[in-house]
């Protein structure tokens, strides 16, 4: 991998999608110590401070048509769970689409985007903020009760490094696996860690918010929801209630 390392940027994902249309090759890291300007989901902040946390943004060129893009997040976020296995012991969930959560408190956030460019193939940013070394107090107020960090897991800190090594080494192997063989054997992998489906679940959309039964994910990474008329959704996007 190339990697690009910052002390201190506004967000690695800024600066990818950047050096992506710089030309940046499949695989080029962005890591930083610290964002000021972290960027979460549906336009929320990420807090990230200097340190603590590990926020850092993957360049992907897979030549896939736009609507599989969704097998990358959940293919990140096994790559997560297996890595943070590795390099700290600690088993953590997966919350579709994207969330990592241990005792129901959020540990990593994933955010994947997309760049379109006429002269290229398209590349894919799929930002990875991972809290680590977070104490009670370095979490802001509105987050404190809902996030959590490997230190207050452990109950020490441990070495950022580590960790972002085994998650890109996890990474690296399912990838070329996917690029290989495709979502097939990726599939049963998320589904094993995930605590969203085969439970019931409020899926809140940007127009509606529907109860049921989440029942499995689609081979393109699509949710199904049974709502409690036997009617089936198919949830692209949403925050989910368990
Ligand atoms: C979410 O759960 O809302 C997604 C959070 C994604 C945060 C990461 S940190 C690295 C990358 N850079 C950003 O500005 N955001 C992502």
């Amino acid at each position: 991998h190339e990697i690009t390392y910052f002390d201190e940027t506004d967000s690695t994902q800024y600066t990818a999608h950047k050096l992506a249309q710089e030309g940046a090759k499949e695989g080029h890291v962005v890591i930083a110590n610290e964002q000021t300007k972290g960027k979460g989901r549906l336009g929320r902040q990420w807090f990230s401070r200097k340190g603590t946390s590990v926020s850092m943004s993957l360049i992907l060129r897979p030549e896939l048509p736009p609507q599989k893009t969704p097998q990358l997040t959940l293919l990140t976020a096994v790559s997560v769970v297996r890595g943070l296995k590795k390099a700290t012991g600690i088993d953590c969930d997966i919350k579709w689409p994207n969330d990592i959560l241990i005792n129901g408190k959020k540990l990593v956030g994933i955010l994947t985007e997309m760049q379109a460019d006429p002269d290229r193939v398209n590349s894919i940013i799929i930002g990875i903020g991972m809290n680590i070394n977070q104490h009670h107090d370095d979490f802001t107020p509105e987050i404190r009760e809902l996030a959590t960090s490997v230190a207050l897991v452990k109950g020490k800190n441990v070495d950022r490094a580590k960790i972002i090594a085994a998650v890109l080494n996890e990474f690296e192997q399912l990838y070329d696996l996917y690029i290989e063989r495709g979502f097939d054997l990726i599939r049963p992998l998320w589904e094993a860690h995930s605590v969203s489906v085969g439970t019931f679940i409020y899926a809140r959309t940007m127009r509606e918010v529907i109860y049921g039964f989440a029942k499995g994910i689609t081979e393109d990474g699509v949710l199904l929801l049974e709502d409690e008329k036997g009617k089936v959704h198919e949830i692209y996007s949403a925050d989910i209630e368990i």
